[in-house]
């Protein structure tokens, strides 16, 4: 056995937001940076595992000691390619920023304004990730995040619950911290119980994260 924590382990890490096309030169996005998410893979790979990297559309490089980085932009391909890597993978940890909607039909031309009409797009709801992955039979130790910017707590709990995971990371989103920031804070759920990391750089975060993940992944798994 090697040195670290999650030495012999395939740790499977999604980062970044998700763009859906409205048209050729339009999208729906989200403010997550990625950094969070590509921290916690950095962290992974430190302490040892096997990392493979699912990466939205980000403008960060790939931290040293990662396997494989797969770069997708939606919903749809992120979760392929989640569910591709996720057979080999001993633990999931969900930092992507998935959107909830795609629009049901993509203009393949840029769409025009109608004289001061309103234009309505329909959305279609995208499929969960870390649902789809719990629904299986054989799944991976299951991470989730929860970026909030009210009741943290209870939303959090709740995803925990009706999402089937194993662990949740809670944060406040707005007032300097979470997305777009350098700085993050998380909260961490388990089924019994919970620990606070308060407010630091991302990389120190993520290292916290890794180290209680393998804590808990130790704990159910043996
Ligand atoms: O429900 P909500 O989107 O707030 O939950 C956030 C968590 O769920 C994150 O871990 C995110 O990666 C994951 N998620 C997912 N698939 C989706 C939406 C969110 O795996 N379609």
């Amino acid at each position: 056995f090697g040195n670290g924590v999650l030495a012999g382990l395939n740790v499977l890490i999604s980062a970044g937001p998700t763009y859906e096309d409205i048209d050729p030169v339009r999208f729906i996005g989200n403010r997550s940076s990625g950094r969070m998410g590509f921290a916690a893979a950095a962290a992974a790979a430190a302490a040892g595992a096997t990392v493979t990297l699912v990466a939205g559309p980000v403008s960060l490089a790939t931290p040293s000691g990662i396997t494989r980085r797969i770069d997708v932009r939606s919903a749809a391909q992120m979760h392929a390619a989640v569910l591709e890597a996720a057979a080999q993978a001993d633990i999931y940890i969900g930092a992507a920023a998935v959107g909830d909607y795609r629009p049901q039909d993509v203009s393949a031309t840029k769409l025009k304004k109608h004289d001061g009409a309103s234009l309505t797009l329909r959305l279609s709801e995208n499929p969960d990730i870390l649902a789809s992955l719990s629904a299986q039979i054989a799944h991976p130790f299951l991470v989730g995040f929860a970026a909030e910017t009210h009741d943290v707590a209870s939303y959090a709990q709740g995803k925990l619950q009706h999402k089937g995971l194993d662990m949740i990371a809670a944060n406040q989103v707005g007032s300097g911290l979470g997305f777009e920031a350098a700085d993050n804070a998380l909260t961490l759920y388990w089924a019994d119980g919970a620990v606070e990391l308060p407010r630091a750089a991302k990389p120190e975060l993520a290292r916290q994260l890794i180290a209680h993940v393998a804590e808990r992944y130790r704990a159910t798994r043996r």
